[in-house]
């Protein structure tokens, strides 16, 4: 767990950084492999979102992922449209302090500025696996002057290490409820590293009233679709584990679901009627919800 800002160095490239011996003002440089030699999640989702901060390995996967789910750019922007939606919600419930796990790069209007939106003083802490994000988390450090924004370094299946991070930072007060985002996140964690798990132990740690939102990728709506997109991500050396309703179902586990529950993206309390036939739920291939812990 690290706040983002230290000075990385890539590895590998050491010997093209000054040197430090002898200056007497050594800068603690820790070595972080940046994993640019392969595809990542985070790099393709911005390729998806129209982003720049994707590189050509990033590139050559995003083309052969919409070869074989052509909906892939439309399914990252139900998304995103979706994350307002449940974040506008836990708001209006009164939520004041936001967890985006798995944040991803920043992508306007960034989850503090929707929870912001709602009321200016909400906080929000922003986590992520991947240092190359957590760098771009610059970015979400804007936020208005009564709230708060920082970002960390966390992962999900360490719940611990979040749970320090959180009050480490002093930004949240644990004794009060927590809306936790897990958008497009979990169906990158395969069941081998006990992702319910996880998520078990961080909302049991999270006051009444607090939240869990919930995006998630499935094959159960386009299952022949979804075989090929799992050997594609393989081959790309993304692990990538969709999950059935059920299994979507299960994260929510001793939580109280929200009507209504857990259902494709774009139908979850829709703000604008999309009309007949123009998103299918096959094209969509994400689940998402939100529960309320009692
Ligand atoms: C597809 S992006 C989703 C970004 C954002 N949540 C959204 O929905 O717009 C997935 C993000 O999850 C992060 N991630 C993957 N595994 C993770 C883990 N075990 N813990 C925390 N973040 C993780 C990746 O680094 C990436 O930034």
């Amino acid at each position: 767990m690290r706040t983002a800002g230290p000075p990385f160095t890539v590895a590998g490239m050491s010997d093209h950084m000054p040197a430090r011996e002898g200056s007497g003002s050594e800068v603690p440089y820790e070595r972080v492999a940046l994993g640019q030699d392969r595809a990542h999640s985070a790099r393709l989702y911005d390729y998806f979102l129209g982003g720049k901060t994707n590189y050509i390995v990033d590139r050559d996967a995003a083309r052969d992922l919409m070869q074989a789910l052509p909906a892939i750019e439309t399914v990252a922007r139900v998304n995103r449209s979706y994350m307002r939606r449940a974040v506008r919600y836990a708001a209006q419930q009164g939520v004041r302090q936001f967890l985006d796990l798995g944040a991803g790069f920043p992508s306007a209007p960034n989850l503090h500025e929707v929870a912001q939106d709602v009321a200016r003083d909400c906080r929000v802490i922003y986590a992520d696996t991947d240092p190359i994000v957590l760098v771009y988390g610059d970015e979400l450090l804007d936020g208005t002057p009564e709230g708060r924004t920082r970002v960390v370094q966390a992962d999900v299946t360490r719940p611990e290490e979040i749970l320090a991070a959180m009050t480490e930072q002093e930004v949240f007060d644990l004794d009060r409820p927590v809306a936790v985002s897990l958008h497009a996140v979990l169906h990158l964690v395969p069941d081998a590293e006990r992702p319910h798990d996880g998520v078990s132990r961080l909302m049991d740690q999270l006051a009444p009233g607090s939240y869990l939102s919930l995006s998630h990728c499935t094959g159960d709506l386009a299952p022949r679709t979804w075989r090929t997109v799992i050997d594609v991500c393989a081959r790309h050396g993304i692990s990538a584990q969709p999950r059935s309703r059920s299994q979507v179902r299960r994260f929510f586990t001793g939580l109280q679901l929200v009507e209504p529950g857990v259902v494709p993206a774009h139908r979850w309390r829709p703000e604008v009627d999309p009309g007949p036939g123009i998103l299918r739920d096959g094209q969509v291939c994400l689940y998402a919800g939100v529960a309320c812990k009692r």
